[in-house]
């Protein structure tokens, strides 16, 4: 079961081009996403209503796509506009059309009730276009349970193992006790981790001489949108002051693809050195080697899972923030399957 009336990130807005189709399945859903010479991303119902033949590999024409097998060709809107050999065109023959959103270089689409597409719930990813941090944008595929990835993001003690030799270090990060709090749609977490090692890029990047203090605190909201302050100083800094930091701003979206995949966009940026592209580079590169670690363990974990899906999991107190996120979520999910009362059907 999915979240449907809320806004997942669909794509990079540079995915998106104006004389290519872009096949992508969200919340099981096939799309197919394009955009009209005027920059709007249409993303649209991906099987043709005729005989369900893909349009992705389709034509474009215009502002509109043509299926490839009989020749049927919609617009922008999804209504059917040419019937090769046929001039009634039948009002039904009509694709659905997903409302789209381009913000700071995502695209967001909302799968739920047209009606109910609410802008305001579209977070302000503000790294994204500011120009006082730098990174490069990135996704990966995974094939997991997208839950499974919130679950791992909402839980950072796996920096100390899963990412012993990336982000980690030492079990340090895993002993630190996370603060974690309600918000709106979600949750609000933070970390401080004192008196540690720096993690092998952050010594390549800082010098460090000594022990470092670092911090994590990020806001996870529905669907899984994650935007995450973080940095390391240096122990000699005064307690509590960020002074000479480095500081890494974060905005990462989980977006299913099926119940056994998931889409998974990401950006880590850095606001000092801005002038220096190898800087960018390879705190990327960093941050994909210890995404494909997370990759390896969590598709693993998914295979476990399929093997007996009906043993039970069993808690633990670092669980705390996702347990919380999930139910926050299943909350959602369970008040949009509500059907309208009857006096309420009668009001409409
Ligand atoms: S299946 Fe698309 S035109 Fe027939
Ligand atoms: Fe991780």
């Amino acid at each position: 079961m999915y979240l449907k009336n809320c806004w997942y990130v669909a794509a990079w807005d540079h995915e998106i081009l104006v004389d290519t189709l872009l096949q992508r399945t969200i919340i099981g859903e096939s799309l197919v996403m394009y955009r009209t010479a005027a920059g709007q991303v249409v993303a649209m119902d991906n099987r043709c209503c005729h005989r369900h033949a893909p349009l992705h590999l389709g034509r474009r024409e215009g502002d509109c796509v043509r299926c490839m097998y009989h020749g049927l060709k919609y617009d922008a809107t999804g209504k059917c506009v040419d019937i090769p050999g046929q001039e009634m065109i039948p009002a039904k023959l009509m694709q659905r059309v997903y409302p789209t959103v381009q913000r700071k270089r995502w695209v967001w689409i909302w799968m739920g009730k047209p009606e109910l597409a609410d802008e305001s719930l579209i977070q302000d990813m503000f790294s994204l276009t500011s120009p006082e941090w730098r990174w490069i944008p990135s996704y990966l595929h995974y094939n997991c349970n997208y839950l499974n990835i919130c679950d791992n993001l909402l839980d950072f003690s796996h920096l100390s193992y899963v990412h012993e030799k990336t982000f980690g270090g030492s079990p340090n990060i895993a002993e630190a006790k996370p603060e974690v709090k309600r918000i709106e749609r979600g949750v609000a977490v933070s970390r401080d981790v004192k008196n540690t090692v720096p993690a092998p890029y952050h010594q390549r990047l800082g010098q460090f001489s000594g022990k470092v203090n670092r911090w994590f605190s990020y806001d996870f909201v529905v669907p899984g949108i994650l935007r995450l302050d973080g940095g390391v100083v240096s122990v000699d800094n005064a307690e509590g002051d960020h002074t000479g930091a480095l500081r890494f701003h974060s905005c990462q979206a989980v977006t299913p693809e099926t119940d056994q995949s998931t889409h998974y966009f990401y950006m880590q940026a850095h606001n000092f050195r801005l002038d220096d592209a190898t800087i960018t580079e390879s705190i990327h590169q960093s941050q994909r080697a210890a995404f494909l670690e997370d990759k390896t363990i969590l598709e693993a974990q998914q295979q476990m899972i399929n093997q007996s899906p009906d043993v039970a999991m069993l808690p633990i107190a670092a669980d705390l923030g996702l347990s919380q996120y999930r139910r926050i979520l299943q909350a959602l999910i369970e008040a949009e399957a509500v059907p309208p009362s009857p006096s309420m059907a009668l009001v409409e």
